[in-house]
C-alpha cells in the first residue's frame, strides 16, 4: 500500500473545491484498513475519511492522514419471506448500487436514488428522500475500529440514526466514532411484500399525471431521477454538496408566530408534535436564491443547495453560508444548521 503525498482533492469533492491531502492512502479491503491501523507511523495520526466527497466543504489542506474508501462489492445475502438482506462495499456509488438493486428485483430503495455520495458515506448521513431515509432500510454495517483494527458490527440502535446525523458523525469523549472507525460494508433489510411509498407531493403529483394505479419501484425509481435532474443541480456540472442547512425544527407555538407574519411559510407536522420548517422556504424568503457571494452561490432553482459558480474557496462557501443564517436568523429567529462536514 501506498501513501500518496500532496494529493489535489478538488476532483475528491462534489463541490470541486481546490484543496490537497498532505497524505492519503486508499483503502480497498478490510485487511488494508488494519494494515493502516498496524504500522506504527500511522497508527498515531489523526485520520480523516473520505467517501467520494458528497458531503463536505474544504475550507483549506485537509492535514489528518486521508483514507480513501474504495471498499467495493455488492450481494445479495439472504432472502426470506419477508425481505432481501442485500450488502455493498462501503466505497460503492450508492446510486450505482440503488440501480443494480431494482434491476436485480430488490425493490425498496428506489426512493433514494440519485443521491449522490458512496453507500459508507450515505450511512454515515442517514440520507434521505422523498418519504424514506437510510434507516428504515437499514439492516446492519461492519467497520474497523483505528486504534485497535478490530472489525466490529453495528445494528440501527447502535448507530444512532437521527435526521441526516448516526454515531459516525459525533466525535465526543464518551460517544461517537467520527474519525475512530471506518465502516467497510453494509447491509439493507428490503421489506417483502415491497410498498410504494408516494406521500411527498411533488411524487404524488407523477402518480397522476401518469395515471397510473399502482406504479411499479422502477416508475417510481425513474421519477425520483427526473424529479431531482429538475431541481438539483448535477455535481458533475455545477460543484454542490445537496441541501447546505438542515430543516429545521420548532415548537408549534413559534410555528404559528411565524405564519402570523408569513403565511406561506412551507412547514410539515411531525409525529413528536413539533413542526418542521422547509429551510428552503426561508432562504428563499430572505431573498437568497440565485445571488452569490464571490464564487459560491446560491442555486437558482432550490436555495437549500449551495453551489460553486467556479473557482470558490471553501472559504467563501462558509461566508455564504454565514451571511444566509444571519439573514434568517434576523427575519424568522431561527438558526440554520449546516448538513456538510466542514473541515
Ligand atoms: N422551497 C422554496 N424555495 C426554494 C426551495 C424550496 O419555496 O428555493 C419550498 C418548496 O417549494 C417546497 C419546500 O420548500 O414546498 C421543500 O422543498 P423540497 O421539496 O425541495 O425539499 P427540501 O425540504 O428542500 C429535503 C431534503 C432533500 C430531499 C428532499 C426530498 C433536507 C435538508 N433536504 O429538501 O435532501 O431530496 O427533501 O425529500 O432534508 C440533501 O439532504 O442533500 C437533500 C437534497
Amino acid at each position: 500500500m501506498l501513501i500518496e503525498k500532496n494529493v489535489p482533492l478538488q476532483s475528491f469533492n462534489t463541490f470541486h473545491i481546490v484543496a490537497k491531502a498532505r497524505a492519503l492512502v486508499r483503502v480497498t479491503s478490510e485487511a488494508d484498513v488494519r494494515f493502516v491501523v498496524a504500522q506504527q507511523e500511522w497508527r498515531t495520526l489523526s485520520k480523516f475519511i473520505l467517501g467520494s466527497g458528497s458531503n463536505i466543504v474544504l475550507t483549506g489542506d485537509v492535514k489528518p492522514l486521508v483514507l480513501k474508501v474504495e471498499i467495493r462489492g455488492r450481494r445479495l445475502l439472504s432472502e426470506t419471506a419477508k425481505a432481501f438482506i442485500v450488502e455493498a462495499g462501503a466505497g460503492e456509488n450508492w446510486h450505482d448500487f440503488v440501480t443494480w438493486t431494482l434491476q436485480q428485483g430488490y425493490s425498496g430503495l428506489e426512493n433514494m436514488a440519485l443521491i449522490p455520495g458512496t453507500v459508507g458515506a450515505a450511512s454515515v448521513q442517514n440520507v434521505g428522500a422523498y418519504g424514506v431515509e437510510l434507516q428504515d432500510r437499514f439492516e446492519s454495517l461492519d467497520a474497523v475500529d483505528l486504534q485497535s483494527g478490530k472489525l466490529f458490527t453495528l445494528n440501527a440502535a447502535q448507530c444512532a440514526f437521527g435526521y441526516r446525523d448516526s454515531v459516525f458523525k459525533h466525535a465526543s469523549m464518551t460517544v461517537g466514532l467520527a474519525g475512530r472507525a471506518l465502516i467497510t460494508k453494509v447491509r439493507f433489510h428490503l421489506p417483502k411484500p415491497w410498498r410504494a411509498v408516494l406521500g411527498y407531493a411533488d411524487l404524488a403529483r407523477k402518480v397522476t399525471e401518469a395515471n397510473v394505479e399502482q406504479p411499479t419501484a422502477l416508475q417510481i425509481y425513474q421519477w425520483i431521477c427526473d424529479i431531482r435532474r429538475a431541481k438539483l443541480p448535477d455535481p458533475d456540472l455545477i460543484g454542490n454538496a445537496g441541501s447546505f442547512f438542515k430543516n429545521p425544527t420548532v415548537t408549534p407555538e413559534q410555528c404559528a408566530d411565524i405564519i402570523a407574519r408569513d403565511p406561506k411559510i412551507v412547514y410539515y407536522h411531525l409525529a413528536d408534535g413539533s413542526v418542521k420548517l422547509a429551510a428552503g422556504w426561508l432562504i428563499d424568503a430572505c431573498g437568497w436564491r440565485g445571488k452569490s457571494v464571490g464564487n459560491a452561490g446560491v442555486y437558482e432553482k432550490q436555495a437549500l443547495v449551495l453551489v460553486n459558480r467556479g473557482g470558490a474557496t471553501g472559504g467563501e462557501v462558509m461566508t455564504l453560508a454565514k451571511a444566509i443564517q444571519t439573514s434568517v436568523y434576523e427575519r424568522f429567529g431561527i438558526r440554520l444548521e449546516p448538513e456538510p462536514v466542514v473541515v
